[in-house]
């Protein structure tokens, strides 16, 4: 049995519900690009919420973690990967959930005690020290210098500046043939963290105050892939059974063997399955100048740049042999993966041609640019004609240029974007964050189509319509409401013509930034409020409409054009969702 099955029939027999994996792009929050961590589906729950499967959890939870996107290549890191978890939502505490942890990997995964060690939560002005833990954890049998107490830093765990949180406590393994050391130190490599239990009993609101939770839970976190590497004896990730078929399938596609070819493969592998991942999810992600199409962009021409390396042929469907082996691995554990096969083999062959079609010239380029370097730097002109006309992302010219000792004028290249932004008028105000591309200008409507959409349907079906929820693409927006009942067809035909007649009108879009205190004072709609920073953009439109937004958006909605409800249909409990276009 593999170790997820295990994971999962180990809890479940000790009275855990096993929940399937939330999607990997949150369904109703627009403020993170991708779930990082099993707990984050789970915050209503953990801050008191009543789980309908109960208070016991369980399951592999699909995660992507963008800020170690420039070490892949090397042996552990991934962008995607799985995070097995157990939950107690209020029922057992630290004894119950170090006793499951010792017992799981030493009498289910048979790892010896002598190779393990732990740290505890040392305390701080707030929280006292977890000698609770400790005193367990010698109880279980790990002897006391193999345990450690160790700060904030390292055993406190937060998702992020706000929410639940508490101190942890984590298992390390020890990784290595030579003779395992007496006394654990954390700063000792060959020691490697295997599990995280938190104890969340806090929350942290805004201003950094902490107070209890109402519920004492437990949240568990163990990287799948690591654990893997472990108990196959390798410290190389891309080696064990969990990329076996992938690499091999790297291998056939190039002819050449891994051993030698390590970077490249490792990141053409782990940057396929995770392109797999995000072109599955039931948000319809396309490679996109934005957000999470953005990030699919990326990983897909950097994987390229990296066959190339290989010699593959790119102009062939190479990637497709190497995805369908991702898609062979998941597709029973996940079934969008196995529901939305073509769609995923379509979107990478589609990305693919489109960026042969302008990689080798611009690979020229990049060659000829080499030899007109000054100061070691790539100037933004330079930078941004391989963006502009060759389809490099910034991030894959910064790459080409680290190996050859080069760094990018980035400052300089975002002047020129936002210049060119600015020239097609479509604004990309406070968008380029965290490496993410303005919006194309058919988003950016889309943008402003969705504050009027959210403006008819109150003023329609009713004032307590709220957003719960958007997503928009090049093709398409769609929109999630809190609403009551099935819209029936005058209904939709009401606000379609309400939005229609607002365009028509070319009303005004103005954009005002003030604390968020005001805009709340204001009247301003907000979806998230708590997760706003302290001074927000506040959009109106006319006035028909006043929102907290990051935008862009247009300048006046005349140029919108016609919109057209394609569908509404249920999309969870009280919740409608609305499919729309404009023409
Ligand atoms: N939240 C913790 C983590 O991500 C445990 O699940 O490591």
């Amino acid at each position: 049995m593999n170790l997820k099955d295990q994971f999962i029939k180990y809890f479940v027999s000790h009275g855990h519900k096993e929940i399937p994996s939330a999607p990997l792009i949150p369904e109703n929050d627009p403020t993170v690009l991708f779930n990082t961590a099993g707990m984050q589906p789970l915050i209503p729950y953990l801050l008191g919420k009543e789980h309908p499967k109960g208070k016991r959890l369980c399951d592999a939870q699909k995660c992507v973690r963008l800020t170690d996107l420039d070490s892949i290549g090397d042996k552990t890191h991934h962008t995607f990967f799985e995070m097995l978890g157990n939950w107690s939502l209020g029922d057992y505490f630290k004894k119950e959930s170090i006793h499951y942890s010792f017992d799981f990997l030493t009498n289910i995964l048979n790892i010896p005690v002598e190779r393990l060690a732990v740290s505890v939560f040392a305390g701080n002005e707030d929280i006292p020290r977890d000698l609770v833990s400790a005193k367990i954890w010698e109880e279980v049998g790990i002897p006391k210098e193999r345990i450690v107490y160790l700060g904030v830093e390292d055993n406190f765990w937060i998702a992020g500046d706000s929410g639940p949180c508490g101190g942890d406590t984590e298992i390390f393994y020890f990784r290595s043939n030579e003779e395992i050391p007496r006394e654990f130190d954390p700063n000792d490599e060959r020691w490697v963290e295997i599990w995280n239990n938190v104890f969340m009993e806090y929350n942290k609101d805004e201003n950094g105050k902490i107070t209890e939770l109402a519920s004492k839970n437990v949240d568990t976190g163990m990287g799948l892939e690591r654990v893997v590497a472990v108990l196959e004896n390798t410290d190389d990730n891309y080696k064990t059974s969990v990329w076996k078929e992938v690499i091999e399938a790297i291998e056939k596609v190039s002819g050449k063997s891994y051993l030698g070819n390590e970077v490249s493969m490792r990141i053409i592998a782990d940057h396929i399955r995770t392109s797999v991942f995000i072109s599955a999810d039931p948000a319809g992600i396309k490679p996109s100048n934005t957000d999470q199409g953005y990030i699919l962009r990326r990983l897909i021409r950097r994987a390229i740049r990296h066959a190339k390396k290989l010699g593959i042929d790119t102009t062939m469907n190479w990637m497709e042999p190497i995805a369908l082996e991702v898609i062979k691995k998941y597709e029973n554990y996940y079934q969008e993966i196995k529901m939305n096969k073509k769609v995923v083999l379509d979107v990478l062959n589609n990305e693919g041609v489109k960026f042969n079609r302008t990689l080798e010239k611009g690979l020229k380029e990049f060659d000829k640019m080499l030899k007109n370097i000054n100061n070691k730097v790539i100037d933004k002109e330079q930078a941004f004609r391989l963006y502009d006309t060759y389809g490099f992302p910034i991030e894959l010219t910064e790459e080409m240029g680290r190996e050859h000792g080069l760094s990018v004028d980035i400052e300089g290249f975002k002047e020129k974007f936002r210049a060119h932004q600015e020239l097609s008028r479509t604004a990309s105000k406070g968008k380029f964050k965290g490496g993410l591309m303005g919006h194309s200008e058919i988003e950016t409507k889309y943008h402003t189509a969705t504050h009027l959409l959210n403006a008819a349907l109150k003023q329609i079906i009713g004032l307590d319509v709220h957003q719960k929820g958007s997503n928009i693409n090049e093709e398409r927006m769609r929109f999630d409401f809190s609403c009551d009942h099935k819209l029936t067809d005058e209904e939709k035909k009401q606000v379609e013509e309400l939005v229609n007649t607002w365009i028509k009108e070319d009303l005004p879009v103005k954009m005002v930034t003030m604390s968020k205190e005001e805009a709340v004072k204001s009247g301003a709609e907000a979806m998230f409020i708590e997760k706003y920073a302290d001074v927000v953009n506040v959009y109106t439109i006319g006035d028909v409409s006043k929102e907290i937004c990051g935008g862009p958006h247009v300048e006046n909605t005349g140029v919108l054009g016609h919109f057209k409800i394609l569908k509404e249909e249920a999309s969870s409990a009280g919740v409608r969702r609305i499919k729309a276009v404009l023409e």
